[in-house]
C-alpha cells in the first residue's frame, strides 16, 4: 500500500518573541519559544506533540493554524482540492483566508473559548457564515449535523454556554471546528481541563470523527498516556527544539533521547520498574530567552559529556523514521516503557 500523502510539512520553524524594556520599548532580547522545529503530518494521521510546560507546543500550534507569523521557516500545507502545497509562513492574507477553514483548532479551556453571549447555534454557525460556506436552510442543516456528530442534541442549540458542563462545552468546541470539515485539527491540550472519565469520552469522540472523516490531528498534550493511545507519531520538544521524533510504538518501547527516557520514567507504574527509580529531572527547563550553549538539555541530562556543553546536536535518523537530537543516541541504551512498567 502506498503511504498517505503529506498534509503538512514544517521545516526549521522558528518563533522568537521580542522582549521590550523601558519607556522607549527597546528590544533587549528574544524569547526563542520555537527554535528550528521540523516534522510532517500525513493525511488522516495523528501526530502527538509533547514536552514540559513552556517548551513551545502552543506556539507551534498557533503558527500552524496561522494565528502567529513565524520568525522564519516554512509550513507547507496541501489544500484538499488537489492544488499544490502552499507555504503558510509566506502566503498573503487573502490566500490564508481561503485556506483557514481547512485548519481548525480546539483549545484547552472549554470555558474561555466559547463566547458566553452567543447561543450554541450561533457559536457553531459563526465560522460557516464568516467563511461564506453556508446560509439559510443549508446553514441550519450543517449546524444540526455538527451538534449531532458530537453526541449532543438539536434542542441544545438555543442554549448558552453556561448551561453546559466542561465536557459538553468541549464537544461544542469540537462541533464548531468540525463544521468546516477541516483536513487538519490542532488540538491543544483539549482534555486537560476535564475529569478523567470525561477525557476518555472526548478522546474517543475525536477518534470516531477521525475515522469517519479522515482528518489529521496535531495533538498537543503533556499526558504521555493519551499521546501513546492517540498518536501514530510523536514529536518531543524541549525549550523550542525537537529532541526526538519517531513512530509512537518505537518511541515508547525504546526512546533514543535521555529527555524522553526521563519523561517516561515519571509516568505512574503498576509494578516496580527495572530501572528501579524515577529519573528526577533536576532544576527547571532552560530559559528560552537565554538558552545554554550546546544541547539545551545538557544542564539536566544524566548522560552529559563535554561535547554536549558545546555542540548542539542535530536531529538525526537512528533507525528508519526514528530521529533523535542527541550526540549519543546511537550508543546509549535507554529504558523504554515496558521495562519501566509505565501505565500507558
Ligand atoms: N505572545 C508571547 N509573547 C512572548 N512570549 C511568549 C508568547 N507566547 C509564548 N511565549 C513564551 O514562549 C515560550 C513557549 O510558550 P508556549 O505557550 O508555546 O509553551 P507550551 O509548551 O504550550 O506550554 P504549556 O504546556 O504551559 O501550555 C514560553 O517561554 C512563553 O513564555
Ligand atoms: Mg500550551
Amino acid at each position: 500500500m502506498s503511504e498517505p500523502e503529506i498534509l503538512l510539512e514544517v521545516k526549521n520553524l522558528k518563533k522568537h518573541f521580542p522582549i521590550y524594556r523601558g519607556v522607549f520599548k527597546r528590544i533587549v532580547g528574544y524569547v526563542k519559544a520555537v527554535d528550528g522545529v521540523s516534522f510532517t503530518i500525513r493525511s488522516g494521521e495523528t501526530v502527538g506533540l509533547v514536552g514540559e510546560s513552556g517548551c513551545g507546543k502552543t506556539t507551534v500550534g498557533r503558527m500552524v493554524m496561522g494565528a502567529y507569523r513565524p520568525t522564519s521557516g516554512e509550513i507547507w500545507f496541501k489544500p484538499p482540492n488537489g492544488e499544490p502545497p502552499v507555504d503558510l509562513a509566506s502566503v498573503d492574507s487573502r490566500r490564508m483566508k481561503a485556506l483557514r477553514p481547512h485548519i481548525q483548532m480546539v483549545f484547552q479551556d472549554p470555558f474561555a473559548s466559547l463566547n458566553p453571549r452567543m447561543t450554541i447555534r450561533e457559536i457553531i454557525a459563526e465560522p460557516l457564515v464568516v467563511n461564506k460556506i453556508a446560509r439559510g436552510k443549508e446553514l441550519e442543516r450543517r449546524v444540526r449535523e455538527s451538534i449531532e456528530m458530537v453526541g449532543l442534541q438539536t434542542h441544545h442549540l438555543s442554549r448558552y454556554p453556561h448551561a453546559f458542563s466542561g465536557g459538553q462545552r468541549q464537544r461544542i468546541s469540537i462541533a464548531r471546528a468540525m463544521g468546516l470539515f477541516p483536513s487538519l485539527v490542532v488540538a491543544d491540550e483539549p482534555t486537560s481541563a476535564l475529569d478523567v472519565s470525561v477525557q476518555a469520552q472526548i478522546v474517543n469522540l475525536a477518534l470516531d470523527i477521525q475515522s469517519r472523516f479522515g482528518l489529521a490531528y496535531l495533538f498537543i498534550s503533556h499526558d504521555l498516556g493519551l499521546i501513546r493511545h492517540f498518536s501514530s507519531r510523536v514529536v518531543v520538544m524541549y525549550v523550542g527544539h525537537v529532541m526526538e521524533y519517531a513512530p509512537a510504538e518505537s518511541l515508547f518501547k525504546r526512546p533514543r533521547h535521555p529527555y524522553t527516557e526521563a519523561l517516561l520514567s515519571n509516568v505512574p507504574t503498576t509494578r516496580p520498574n527495572l530501572l528501579g527509580r524515577k529519573i528526577i529531572l533536576r532544576g527547571e527547563p532552560a530559559d528560552p530567552a537565554n538558552p545554554p550553549p550546546g544541547c539545551p538539555f545538557h544542564t539536566r541530562c544524566l548522560y552529559v559529556q563535554d561535547i554536549c556543553r558545546e555542540v548542539m546536536p542535530s536531529l538525526e535518523e537512528i533507525e528508519p523514521e526514528h530521529k533523535s537530537a542527541c550526540h549519543f543516541a546511537g550508543t546509549l541504551d535507554l529504558t523504554g516503557c515496558d521495562a519501566l512498567g509505565c501505565v500507558l
